[in-house]
């Protein structure tokens, strides 16, 4: 075996922060996906991008992700994180064998599996220490606390030493008794780099794959010290292999984030029915009804309340604001502003401080002034609405030029009141203060404090009902 450094003294040990590799080739084929495994987002980030921080939080020095040409991992990876491409091989060893370049023997390499989103920093921090302070040649994770089908399991020796590992992907292929093993193989390892690299080279390939867990029995036959360290922390050790692994990471990660919200003075009227992605602020005293969605990038201010079934996509929430049975996409609401229930507030939207913004309205980016009300039925797409002004129920602004496909702005001033079905044909401007007529399709500007009406006016005809009558008998046939 080639560079196999068995038992380096604690001296030559180059004690400091470890490097990580992370591996995260491959689609895996059993989440059957045109996204590589890695990539599916847990909470609102790809899957890696936990492992990654883990990673760091841990105190890693050199990350390197395992990727291969073509998949788009590499293309995601935060700054400062190397990636390494797994151009030969199948199989974990070959994806740990095609990041070797540049470490030296000595170093400490932390392998951790990019499948594992819940991997906590302070297990990796407290197996490095292990493997250190134990002077082994590679340490490895294991638990017995989850449901052990489809990992590898751990056969110990009599004397309790970790034997080999047993893969059970194709659990008709493994003997019963070692199916019976409950212990199995978290996926999470710190090797000295010399053992690791030497013994991976020596791994025979199975059905086309190098397995990484091929490397304990070779190390321990060359007199290299294993330590197999349980854990009880579940979380940390469930992989994803499935859809269904990603549903339960995803719930556990979703509870932990609740969790920290609630902590932090956040109140969920239903937990259980709350979905909350990574990288959301929430201010304390804010209540989060049933059925709220908030994604991540979303800011929260305090004493707001959202819900039920609302969904927050890149919002920007003041304080006090008050959101039922809504859908906001990348827009601002600031404090003391209502919204519901039934909005639909799209791309660049600003509703300012104590508007009001009714049932079954959509705005589009606008802004709409503080104090300023759209209660019932309408659609405000590119306007500009002022102060304290009352927009009518049922008002639209006609911002697309079909024929010229070209939209154009609505200049509402401040005070202004729109009667019931008012339409604006873009570009058009109210003045402060003005007014519009019921039904009016405004395609003039209307000056400040002018009456705005453009319908035609109302002319009754006397007696129609009764003549009607009289044409419809004389029409009868005779008996
Ligand atoms: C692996 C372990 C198993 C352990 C389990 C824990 C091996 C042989 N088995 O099994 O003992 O219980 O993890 O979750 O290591 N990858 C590459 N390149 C490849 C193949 C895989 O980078 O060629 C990456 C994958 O993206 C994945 C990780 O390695 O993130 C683990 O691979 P996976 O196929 O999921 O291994 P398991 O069957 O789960
Ligand atoms: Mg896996």
């Amino acid at each position: 075996m080639r560079d196999l450094r068995l038992r380096p003294s604690a001296t030559l040990r180059l004690v400091g922060k470890p490097t990580v590799l992370i591996m995260a080739a491959g689609h895996g084929t059993r989440m059957r996906s045109s996204l590589p495994k890695v990539l599916h987002p847990v909470c609102g980030r790809p899957m890696i991008h936990w492992v990654i921080e883990a990673a760091r939080r841990a105190g890693a020095g050199r990350i390197i992700c395992v990727t291969r040409p073509g998949e788009g991992v590499a293309e995601e990876l935060p700054d400062g994180v190397e990636a390494a491409e797994q151009t030969t091989g199948e199989g974990t060893g070959a994806a740990v064998l095609a990041a070797r370049d540049g470490i030296g023997p000595d170093a400490t390499v932390v392998v951790l599996s990019g499948d594992h989103p819940l991997i906590s920093d302070e297990l990796i921090r407290w197996m490095v220490e292990r493997h250190e302070s134990e002077d082994a040649a590679a340490t490895l994770l294991t638990t017995d606390q989850i449901d052990p089908a489809g990992y590898g399991r751990i056969v110990r020796a009599s004397d309790d030493s970790v034997e080999r590992i047993v893969e059970t992907k194709y659990p008709d292929q493994v003997p019963p008794e070692e199916l019976a093993i409950r212990e199995v193989n978290v996926g999470t390892y710190a090797f000295t780099a010399g053992a690791l690299f030497g013994a991976l080279d020596a791994v025979a390939e199975t059905g086309g794959e190098r397995y990484l867990t091929g490397v304990f029995p070779l190390i321990s036959q060359h007199g290299g010290r294993l330590v197999a360290a349980k854990t009880d922390d579940v979380l940390s050790s469930l992989g994803v292999n499935t859809r269904a692994d990603l549903m339960e990471v995803g719930s556990h990660l979703n509870k932990q984030l609740i969790e920290q919200h609630a902590v932090n003075g956040v109140t969920f009227a239903s937990p259980e029915t709350t979905t909350i992605e990574a990288d959301v602020e929430i201010g304390k005293d804010t209540v989060i009804g049933p059925g709220v969605t908030i994604h991540a990038g979303t800011r929260i201010g305090e004493g707001c309340e959202i819900g039920p079934h609302t969904t927050l996509i890149d919002a920007t929430l003041g304080d006090r604001v008050w959101i039922a049975h809504s859908y906001l996409v990348d827009c601002e609401v600031e404090s003391d502003a209502k919204i519901g229930p039934f909005a639909y507030l799209r791309p660049g939207t600003v509703v300012r401080e104590g508007a009001k913004i009714g049932t079954f309205v959509e705005i589009k980016n606008s802004d709409i002034g503080r104090g300023t009300k759209v209660p019932h039925l309408s659609y405000l797409g590119d306007a500009d609405v002022g102060e304290e002004s009352n927009i009518g129920a049922g008002n639209v602004t006609a911002n697309y030029n079909a024929a010229t496909r070209t939209k154009s702005r609505t200049q509402i001033g401040n005070r202004v009141k729109t009667s019931v079905d008012t339409t604006f044909v873009a570009p058009v401007s109210v003045g402060d203060g003005a007014y519009t007529g019921a039904g009016s399709v405004i395609t003039d500007d209307v000056p400040e404090g002018a009456l705005g009406i453009a319908r035609a006016r109302q002319k009754n005809v006397e007696g129609y009902a009764e003549r009607k009558e009289q044409e419809a008998s004389d029409e009868q046939p005779g008996d």
